[in-house]
């Protein structure tokens, strides 16, 4: 059943566990991350990137995630949320393309940009019953770095900042930086718990965890702190394409029919979705 990203993160916090927002590009992870979530009776979150959307096309990978979702699983509550929109523009383009969630992400933006995007978005799509989720401080990408020479205090998240980012902007969810990052990219060795927790208790919104791959121990201990979504797109992307290479390196000669070949990625992508769910503690609160 489709449901408002809003909805699903206000009951996860409330509920002191989190949901998993996962990245999909195509029809068999679209599937494999439903089904998990059906079989794990878990509320989940389906986004898209902008390349993505590229990819894709923004009607036509909204309407496969949204139509497989209602036919095949009306009875788990799944979001549809674009995913890191750099724009205005990328907005308005998804809100005609049906999408009710958005992340607007003016992270690497000087504040006061920013704030008065982030507040221009949430202008128009509150209008229109959209949900967005804004990112103060920012997440780095393994292609910015070179591994092990990040200066974390760059990119944290201010917590007074954020209550006031929170306020004037009226954004739905935050995402925040306190020690995470893209890609299976060496994370600061402790994350910033205390900041975290500075954070939880200036801000109401429910707190969204980006960079969560790799996040395997400390994912627990996020949850306690208060992070109510964690976004994956690393690992499932991983557990598709090492399942296609081992495919192909096998002396076994995988054949041509591409449902079988597929199906298998398919498969590994939903064991990928399943240890995710376990590990944020949103297994049976659908
Ligand atoms: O956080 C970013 C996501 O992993 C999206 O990556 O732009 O390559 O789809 P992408
Ligand atoms: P990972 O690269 O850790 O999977 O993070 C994905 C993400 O944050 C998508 O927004
Ligand atoms: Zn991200």
């Amino acid at each position: 059943m489709i449901t408002s990203v809003k909805e699903i993160l206000i009951k996860a916090k409330e509920g002191g566990y989190a949901v998993g927002a996962f990245n999909t590009v195509n029809l068999e992870i679209t599937q494999a991350i439903v089904e998990a979530a059906k079989k794990m009776h878990s509320p989940v979150i389906i986004q898209v990137s902008e390349n993505t959307l590229e990819y894709a096309g923004g009607r036509g990978i909204f309407n496969l995630i949204k139509n497989y979702a209602e036919f095949y699983a009306k009875e788990i509550p799944i979001g549809i949320h674009l995913d890191h929109g750099h724009s205005f523009e990328i907005i308005q383009r998804v809100a005609n393309n049906g999408f009710t969630s958005v992340m607007y992400d003016g992270s690497r933006k000087k504040f006061d940009d920013n704030l008065e995007i982030t507040k221009k978005v949430v202008d128009f799509c509150h209008d229109k019953g959209i949900d967005v989720q804004g990112e103060l401080g920012n997440v780095p990408y393994l292609s910015e770095n070179k591994m092990g020479e990040v200066d974390w205090d760059k990119y944290m998240t201010d917590p007074e900042q954020a209550k006031y980012f929170v306020e004037t902007t009226g954004i739905d969810a935050l995402a925040v930086a306190i020690g995470n990052a893209h890609d299976f990219f060496k994370e600061r060795e402790t994350p910033d718990w205390e900041r975290l927790d500075k954070i939880r208790s200036l801000v109401t919104v429910p707190i969204v965890m980006h960079g969560a791959s790799d996040w395997e121990g400390k994912a627990v201990e996020a949850v306690k702190h208060g992070v109510s979504c964690f976004n994956i797109d690393t690992n499932t992307r991983l557990a598709f394409v090492n399942t296609l290479s081992s495919l192909f390196r096998s002396d076994d000669d995988p054949g041509f029919d591409v449902r079988k070949i597929l199906g298998q990625a398919r498969e590994a992508v939903k064991e990928s979705v399943i240890k995710k769910i376990e590990l944020f503690g949103s297994a049976d609160k659908a």
